[in-house]
C-alpha cells in the first residue's frame, strides 16, 4: 500500500457524457440526471465499461469489461430480481467487475450472494436458521446503548468526523459482538471493508490486487480462529449457532464459514455506515428535513425507510443471463451481464411521487435498497434497527450540529458512501 499513497488518484478523470460505470464518477456525487434521463429514454441501456487501472506484483494493468445492461427503472430492477433461473448471480458473479480468472471465480461462488439455487437455497436455509428475527431482536439493547454511548462521547468533543466517529462506529461495535469478536479489534473489520468494498478509491482498496488478496488472507485466518474457539466452547451468541449449525445432517465447512463471516464483514459495515451517513448528510445540509423533524411526532420506521430509499447504499447488484431473454422489450442474449441500479430505481417516478424529494412520510415506501428475491438482504432488518437507534440517539442534538468541513465522497459505482464529513457543535 505504502508506495500507492505516493500515485496519483488511481483511475482516470471520467470522460463525458456522465460514466454511470466508472468509479470515479461517484466521488463526485450520483449521476441523478443521467439516470433520470436513461429511465425516461432507455430504461435498460448499454453501457460501454471504461478501462480501469489495477496493481499487483505483476506490475500495472488496465482492465476493461466488456460492458453491461443497464436496468434503471423499478419495473425493469423488479423483472430482473424475480427471475433468478434466467439472471444468474452465479455464472459469473453479483458485482459489475467480472472475476479475473477461472479461479477467482470459483472463490467468489462460495460467497452467499454469488450462489444460484439449489446451493443458494441450502446455504441460506442454514444462515437463517440461525439469523433469525428473533436472534436479531434480542440485539436491540446493545444497539440502542452502543448508540447513546456514541453521541455521549462526540458530544464531549468540540469537533469529530460524523463518518469515522459516529456512522463508522455502529456497524462496527454491532458486528464485532455478532461476529464474536472483542470490540477491541473492530478496526480489522473497518480497514478489511474498506480494502474489499472501496477497491477503486486511490485511497482504500487503491485498485491494488494484492492488497485484495492479503485481506480475504487475513479475515480467513482471523474467521477461522474464531470458528474453531466456538466449536470447541460454545457460548450463546449467533456466531457459536453458526459454527455448529447443522442443515441436512451437515456442517458449514471452515470455508464456507469463513465466506460467510467475512460476508456478514462486508455487509453489515460499510452499507449502514453509508446508510446513517447519508442521512446525518441530508438532516445537515436541509433545514427543511430537519424542522420537519423536530416538528410534529414523525415515525422513526417510516423515515428510516425513506433513508434507504434516497441514500440506497448500495448502488447496484449484477447478474448474467443464463440465455437469450426480453427485459423491458431489450432483447438481452446468453451471457450478457445485467446491473442492477437500484439507485436509480428508487427514483422511478412512476413508483415515487416527487422521487427527489425526502418525505420522512412516505408511505407505502417499496424501495429496492435491500434487494428483492432470493437473494433480499438477511441483515435488513439489524439495519433499521442500527438507524433508527441512532437517529433517535442524534436528532434531539441536531439543531446545535453543523458541518465545519467539506464532504469527501468513495470513489465506487457500488456504494453510495461518504469517507469523511467534519461536523461541530454551534
Ligand atoms: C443499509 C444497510 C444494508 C443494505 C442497503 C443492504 C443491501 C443488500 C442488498 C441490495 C442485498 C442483495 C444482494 C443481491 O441481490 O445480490 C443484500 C444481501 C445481503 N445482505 Fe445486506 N444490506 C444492508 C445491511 C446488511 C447487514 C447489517 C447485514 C448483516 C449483518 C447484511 C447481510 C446481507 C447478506 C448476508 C446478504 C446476502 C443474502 C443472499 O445472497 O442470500 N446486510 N444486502
Amino acid at each position: 500500500m505504502g508506495a500507492l499513497k505516493d500515485m496519483p488518484a488511481t483511475q482516470s478523470a471520467p470522460p463525458a457524457p456522465v460514466d454511470i460505470a466508472h468509479p470515479a464518477t461517484y466521488a463526485g456525487g450520483v449521476p441523478h440526471e443521467e439516470f433520470d434521463r436513461r429511465r425516461r429514454e432507455e430504461p435498460v441501456g448499454w453501457v460501454p465499461e471504461p478501462a480501469l487501472w489495477r496493481h499487483s506484483s505483476a506490475g500495472r494493468i488496465q482492465q476493461r469489461g466488456a460492458g453491461f445492461w443497464a436496468a434503471t427503472t423499478h419495473e425493469a430492477v423488479v423483472e430482473v430480481s424475480r427471475q433468478p433461473e434466467v439472471f444468474s448471480s452465479a455464472l459469473r458473479g453479483a458485482f459489475l467487475h467480472d472475476p479475473r480468472t477461472p479461479a477467482d471465480l470459483e472463490f467468489m461462488r462460495q460467497l452467499l450472494v454469488n450462489m444460484d439455487a439449489p446451493q443458494h437455497v441450502r446455504i441460506r436455509r442454514l444462515v437463517t436458521s440461525v439469523f433469525t428475527p428473533r436472534a436479531v431482536r434480542s440485539l436491540a439493547d446493545t444497539v440502542t446503548r452502543h448508540a447513546r454511548d456514541l453521541i455521549e462521547a462526540v458530544r464531549r468533543r468540540d469537533t469529530f468526523d460524523a463518518v469515522t466517529d459516529l456512522a463508522a462506529e455502529l456497524p462496527l461495535l454491532v458486528l464485532a459482538d455478532l461476529l464474536g469478536m472483542p470490540r477491541g479489534d473492530r478496526h480489522l473489520l473497518y480497514r478489511w471493508s474498506n480494502n474489499l468494498v472501496g477497491f477503486d478509491d486511490p485511497e482504500y482498496g487503491g485498485g491494488d490486487v494484492e492488497v485484495y488478496r492479503q485481506t480475504f488472507a487475513e479475515a480467513f485466518q482471523y474467521a477461522l480462529a474464531v470458528a474453531v474457539r466456538r466449536r470447541a466452547a460454545p457460548r450463546d451468541d449467533l456466531i457459536s449457532l453458526l459454527a455448529t449449525a447443522e442443515v441436512d445432517g451437515r456442517r458449514l465447512t471452515d470455508r464456507e464459514f469463513c465466506q460467510f463471516w467475512l460476508l456478514l464483514v462486508v455487509a453489515g459495515n460499510e452499507t449502514t455506515r453509508h446508510l446513517i451517513s447519508g442521512a446525518l448528510h441530508l438532516l445537515l445540509h436541509d433545514q427543511a428535513l430537519r424542522r420537519r423533524w423536530l416538528g410534529a411526532p414523525l415515525s422513526t420506521a417510516t423515515a428510516v425507510d425513506e433513508f434507504l430509499r434516497v441514500v440506497t447504499p448500495i448502488m447496484q447488484f449484477r447478474r448474467t443471463a443464463t440465455r437469450d431473454a426480453t427485459l423491458a422489450g431489450t432483447k438481452i442474449a446468453e451471457g450478457d451481464k445485467v446491473v442492477m441500479f437500484y439507485v436509480s430505481a428508487n427514483r422511478d417516478a412512476a413508483v415515487f411521487a416527487d422521487p427527489h424529494q425526502v418525505d420522512l412520510e412516505r408511505a407505502p415506501n417499496p424501495h429496492l435498497s435491500f434487494g428483492m428475491g432470493p437473494h433480499f438482504c438477511l441483515g435488513a432488518h439489524l439495519a433499521r434497527m442500527e438507524m433508527a437507534a441512532l437517529l433517535d440517539a442524534v436528532v434531539p442534538h441536531l439543531p446545535r450540529l453543523a458541518t465545519t468541513g467539506p464532504v469527501v465522497r468513495l470513489e465506487s459505482n457500488f456504494v453510495n458512501g461518504i469517507k469523511s464529513m467534519p461536523v461541530g457543535w454551534t
